[in-house]
């Protein structure tokens, strides 16, 4: 057993120091930065090294059982850093949060003695009271996302500057159990927030900084605000409310669910500038079979429907996607429907998967999985045809103007790391420039010289060059 009596309201005035780590989706990023917030708010400073750190908060992804065994190997790491900082004195508690976290629960403590509270993702909120426990009471999995949004928003930092491409989550959790998925047992059911809530906390991000706002939800799609009014409002229509507000260039959100896309959010490509051609709408499989056994509530045919009328809407839609083989029971036939779906959709981009079973799930108590070997060949053979159709995307932007939205620097000095309206990296040099803030955070038009499997290499029209320093 590890330090005990480690109360950090007691500690000297040096302030204390708070690391986090963040696995998974975007949504965990959304919510480590609201952590952030709230532990800076609670007098910590935030440090990039747990080595000086006093608490350290895992942020975990729970989705494939590779995603979830990162958690303990990085436990293990830490375990060597406490020993170290023992040698002074000094005592990091461990906070895991997120969705292995409301998974594994107080199983959690037996596995990993240095572990000191559990928190799931809908209760950060207890996070600091949660620190103030002994170790037997502090764990917290309740599903309670109105407290944890009504206390994050109050912990929010309202006037530091953000990143121009920022998150924000409007919807958490599922009711779809595909028969594959953690998510439904680890976000819990399907929660949206107020629209007085979202608009605000959008106006507040474009104030900070933001140009480009992605709206985030497990599914999204799903999205049925409370509006003032006593009513609900759709995604397409909070995208029409967001797209009145100043400021914010560019809208998008991830991830749709098919059945979830009716008419108006399709039109909403059509009809409002700001969203942006580009749509993460994962298919997962594309034989009829295999997504009725992983209750996807959709077939192939639904599937192509929504994307011809999407790209009747906006005929230059980039479309991602995710991809499992291997799910239970999927024959080579059956694989055969997905690699001519994807061949017929035509991705810009596409993560694909080996099935992995996990517990607590149906996918997981079929008596035909799939080999390891056999997902492994499926996969490479996947991933070969989803490499080219996104090499091949990329250089159709070769030799055309692209509005960028400068987000970083690059590694080299004078390069500048920024987006397309489809997603795309772009790398450029301007290598004689003094201030940064004359690309960072602007949308400027670039010419597309090159295409790679990953980026795009472009350089600033003449027009939009900044004055040499
Ligand atoms: N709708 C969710 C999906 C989250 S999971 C969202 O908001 O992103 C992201 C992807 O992980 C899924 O689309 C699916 O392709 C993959 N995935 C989920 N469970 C999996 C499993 N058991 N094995 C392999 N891949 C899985
Ligand atoms: Fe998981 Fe399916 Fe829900 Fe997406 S829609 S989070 S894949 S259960
Ligand atoms: Fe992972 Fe939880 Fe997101 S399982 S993908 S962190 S919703």
């Amino acid at each position: 057993m590890k330090k005990t009596g480690t109360n950090i309201d007691a500690k000297s005035a040096a302030p204390r120091k708070a690391f986090i780590k963040t696995y998974g989706c975007q949504m965990n990023v959304y919510d480590s930065e609201r952590i952030e917030n709230m532990l800076s708010k609670e007098g910590y400073e935030i440090t990039a090294s747990p080595e000086e750190a006093d608490l350290t908060v895992l942020n975990t992804c729970h989705i494939r059982e590779k995603a979830a065994e990162k958690v303990y190997s990085e436990l293990g790491r830490l375990r060597i850093i406490q020993a170290k900082q023992g040698e002074t004195g000094q005592a990091m508690k461990i906070a895991v949060a997120g969705c292995v976290a409301q998974a594994e629960g107080e199983e959690m403590l037996r596995r990993a003695s240095n572990v000191d509270v559990v928190v799931g993702p809908q209760a950060y909120q207890d996070l600091p009271e949660l620190l103030k426990q002994d170790r037997k009471n502090a764990v917290r999995q309740d599903f309670a996302a109105d407290d944890k949004f009504e206390a994050l928003k109050k912990a929010s930092q309202r006037n530091a500057p953000v990143q121009p491409a920022a998150f924000l989550t409007i919807q958490e959790g599922c009711d779809k159990f595909c028969t594959f998925c953690v998510v439904p047992y680890t976000r819990g059911a399907e929660y949206s927030r107020p629209v007085a809530d979202l608009l605000d906390e959008a106006q507040n991000l474009v104030a900070r900084g933001a140009k480009d706002i992605t709206l985030l939800g497990q599914n999204v799609n799903a999205y049925h605000g409370a509006t003032d009014a006593g009513g609900t409002e759709t995604l397409s229509g909070l995208l029409h409310q967001l797209a009145e507000i100043g400021g914010i260039e560019r809208l998008r959100y991830t991830t749709s669910h098919p059945k979830d896309m009716d008419e108006q959010l399709i039109a909403a490509h059509r009809d409002i500038p700001q969203v942006m051609p580009y749509l993460h709408l994962p298919v997962q499989s594309g034989s009829d079979r295999v997504l009725k056994a992983m209750n996807r509530r959709h077939g192939r045919s639904l599937y192509f429907d929504i994307v011809a009328k999407l790209r009747d809407a906006r005929p230059d839609l980039a479309l991602s996607s995710d991809i499992i083989v291997g799910f239970p029971g999927e024959t080579d036939a059956d694989f055969q429907d997905t690699l001519d779906l994807v061949e017929t959709v035509e991705y810009a981009q596409c993560y694909s998967f080996k099935y992995s079973p996990r517990a607590g799930t149906p996918g997981a108590e079929r008596e035909d999985q799939v080999p390891e070997e056999v997902k492994s060949e499926r996969l490479a053979v996947l991933q070969h045809i989803l490499n080219a159709q996104q090499l091949a995307f990329n250089q159709s932007k070769v030799g055309t103007t692209q509005p960028v939205l400068f987000e970083r620097l690059g590694k080299k000095p004078g390069q500048f790391i920024g987006r397309t309206p489809y997603m795309q990296a772009v790398h450029i040099d301007v290598p004689y420039l003094s201030d940064p803030s004359a690309v960072i955070g602007r949308i400027l038009d670039c010419h597309i010289q090159h295409a790679g499997p990953n980026s795009l290499k472009g350089a600033l029209l003449q027009k939009d060059l900044p004055d040499v320093a």
